[in-house]
């Protein structure tokens, strides 16, 4: 009985379930961790109020990876085997994604990630899990507004090729956009963290597109918008969720003027969860939600439903739990899963004009 105590003891003492998140909260893409910290906490603190999950608090421990794929896999390994985390929410990009995906699911530990798009990420493994959709589909879908909406009947691509979801996103804009009729007249790419765009905005330019399509995340957007007006290209851009920050209008309003992006969320929309979430998370804040927050808000809570499903903390039962959850309703839409625990889910397109992101139009899957 004093063995069997001894044992137990600890595990009660602690008294909280553990979950994970690894955010690039620092570096280069740091709106993007803050704002999925942000989310992710707020729902923890929520089913904290109401007396936790299976009658424990959740205990969330949070890692900063900088967006270094190194930090990223080490913050991975530190939960898993020091912290002992149930499960991990987060790979904020889909190139974290990809390399924190595989220690989980070696490690037989939960991932549920809000944010990362690429198709590559829950093909790792059955341990994987999303609530976003899939690049395939945003690919598509500004690919169909350039050519049907906007009547672009040419269009130029400017490709980050350090980064799985830029490539991945600019495939999938190309084929459906050819498919479609239209002609890819310029195909150009930089490295991540890049300053000077000059060389490839002059050969787009040459290339005479009505459109072009910038598939990066707003670190480099800002840059490469900025010095695109300054070079005289003066038909519209487009981009995926990664144009999704504060800082793309603080650092290139006024080049972003009349351009369009993809995205998962928009604090516009009047479903009443939509609201109370936009009211809570502006108050506690100071600052309204973006699409990584509603996105790890909701990745959260659709975790925090596997567990009480599950009705303990063992992952693979956590693992079955979710995987046995067909559809759900978050901030960031209605959803299905597919058999590769996928969410299917309708894309908000959004304008930047007058200086502000609005609303456009909603595209089903
Ligand atoms: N979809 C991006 C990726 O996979 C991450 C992202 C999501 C960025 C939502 C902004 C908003 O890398």
């Amino acid at each position: 009985l004093l063995v069997l105590a001894l044992f137990v003891l600890p595990l009660q003492a602690a008294g909280t379930i553990k979950i994970g998140g690894i955010f690039p909260i620092t570096g280069p893409i740091a709106t993007f961790g803050i704002s999925c910290a942000n989310g992710a906490k707020m729902a923890v603190e929520e089913a904290n109020a109401r007396g936790g999950v299976l009658g424990s608090k959740i205990e969330l421990i949070i890692e900063d990876d900088q967006y270094k794929l190194e930090e990223a896999a080490n913050a991975a390994k530190k939960l898993i085997e020091r912290d002992k985390v149930v499960a991990i929410v987060g790979g904020v990009t889909s190139s974290e994604a990809l390399t924190i995906g595989p220690i989980a699911q070696s490690a037989k530990v939960v991932l549920v990630t809000g944010t990362a798009t690429n198709p590559k990420v829950t093909q790792v493994g059955d341990f994987i899990f999303r609530v976003c959709f899939l690049d395939d589909f945003q690919g598509e879908v500004m690919a169909n507004f350039a050519y049907k909406n906007l009547k672009a009947k040419t269009a130029a691509v400017l490709t980050a090729v350090t980064s799985d979801y830029s490539k991945g996103l600019a495939d999938s804009f190309k084929k459906k956009y050819v498919a479609l009729g239209g002609k890819i007249v310029a195909d150009e790419s930089y490295s991540e963290g890049d300053t000077d765009f000059r060389a490839q905005l002059t050969k787009i330019k040459a290339s005479k597109p009505d459109f072009v399509f910038v598939p990066g995340y707003y670190s480099d957007v800002a840059p490469i918008l900025n010095q695109a007006r300054e070079l005289g290209i003066t038909v519209p851009f487009g981009g995926g969720d990664g144009w999704d920050s504060p800082e793309l209008l603080k650092q290139a309003a006024k080049a972003a003027e009349g351009c369009f992006y993809t995205n998962h969320f928009t604090p516009d929309a009047k479903d009443l969860l939509v609201q109370t979430f936009v009211k809570n998370y502006t108050k506690k804040y100071g600052m309204a939600p973006d699409a990584l927050a509603a996105l790890k808000y909701d990745a959260m809570k659709f975790l925090l439903e596997g567990i009480k499903k599950a009705g303990t903390t063992d992952p693979v039962k956590i693992k079955e739990a979710l995987a046995s959850m067909k559809t759900f309703r978050g901030v960031t839409g209605s959803m299905t899963f597919d058999a590769n625990r996928n969410a299917i889910k309708s894309a908000f397109i959004l304008q930047i004009k007058g200086g502000k992101v609005v609303y456009y139009t909603t595209v089903k899957p």
